[in-house]
């Protein structure tokens, strides 16, 4: 049963991170009137939406009982609040990591960022050996190093990216370089933090989604306002919001909810296993069937995995959060 479920949730997870990419790629070249949505509110819908799904599911787990689903909810989150407080931690680690997302974005190339990125690969399998105490053989860190090498190079820039970051300076790719390795430490470090709690306290899977979603809906709403307070104040908190601007949203709970089943079922090494199969087959997608990705005499560069899908409001879990 419990085999079943590794499988299942680690195929959901391919599907989704592919589905997500190719849907966030085609909404950001459709071409629209009026303003664009604002990915910060973006993550908060999903975070929200995330919630509303955990509880419905901790609904159907309690036979249908509204009375059941409350004592429930009141025993697990309400009175154990040193419990629930556990989980702020991979929470604001989470969107710290997103907001140094931002800070790599804007001062280094798109291609860079995804190929460095895929450090985290190595930090979260030295993640769960020192935390969780896995044991990794020689064979197995030999297939981690040769499955990042393999998806940094599917992802190695393009001679016209390559260009591009010429044009940025040495300071600003110092900064960037460094927001991405912090970045690549806290993804492994929240991710091996999260399976922790879930394999060694009794809560259901889906009670610590709740938690988590709570405190990351909390600091989402605290960049809203950071970030795009005088925006949403002029134009509204869902300005630019379209039917696809829904689905993606949409997908990307969904994400979130996959990769807690997947951490729960599987774990954090084999989550990047099934992102980084995600990325071959969003390639071949992208060649064969939407035509919109040309082979480069360098490497084959996936140019499906636009910019934004690193964007946490759009990532990640993004593999390319995941990605
Ligand atoms: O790049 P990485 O794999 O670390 O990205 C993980 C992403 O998945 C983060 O953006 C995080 O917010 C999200 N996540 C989630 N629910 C979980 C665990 C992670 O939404 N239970």
């Amino acid at each position: 049963m419990s085999a079943n479920l590794k499988y299942l949730s680690l195929g959901i997870l391919v599907f989704q991170t592919t589905s997500l990419v190719l849907t966030m790629r085609y909404s950001r070249t459709l071409k629209e009137e009026g303003p664009r949505y604002l990915s910060s509110t973006a993550v908060v819908v999903a975070e929200l939406l995330k919630i509303m799904a955990c509880i419905l599911l901790v609904y159907k787990d309690s036979k249908c009982s509204l009375r059941a689903l409350n004592r429930i909810l009141h025993d697990e989150i309400l009175n154990k609040p040193m419990e629930t407080l556990k989980l702020a931690i991979p929470s604001g680690i989470y969107t710290l990591q997103n907001n140094l997302l931002y800070v790599a974005l804007s001062n280094l190339d798109a291609a860079t960022y995804q190929v460095t990125y895929q450090l985290k690969i190595l930090t979260t399998a030295l993640f769960s050996v020192s935390m969780l105490s896995k044991k990794l053989g020689v064979y197995q860190w030999l297939s981690l190093v040769i499955l990042m090498t393999g998806v940094a190079f599917v992802q190695w820039p393009s001679d016209s990216q390559e260009l591009d970051s010429k044009e940025l300076s040495a300071g600003s790719q110092f900064v960037g370089l460094m927001a991405v390795l912090t970045a690549c430490f806290s993804s492994g470090f929240a991710g091996v933090y999260f399976e922790k709690i879930l394999k060694e306290t009794k809560q259901s899977v889906w009670i610590r989604n709740i938690q988590l979603g709570s405190f990351g809906s909390i600091f989402g709403l605290m960049g809203v306002y950071i970030y795009d307070g005088e925006l949403v104040s002029k134009n509204g908190f869902f300005q630019g919001y379209n039917r696809l601007t829904w689905i993606v949203v949409v997908l990307q709970a969904l994400g979130g909810l996959v990769i807690a089943a997947v951490i729960k079922y599987a774990d954090n090494i084999l989550k990047g296993f099934a992102t980084s199969l995600s990325i071959i087959l969003s390639t071949l997608i992208s060649y064969f069937w939407l035509q919109d990705f040309v082979p480069t005499s360098i490497a084959k560069r996936m140019q499906v995995q636009s910019l934004e899908s690193e964007i946490p409001g759009f990532q990640s879990h993004l593999p390319l959060g995941g990605l």
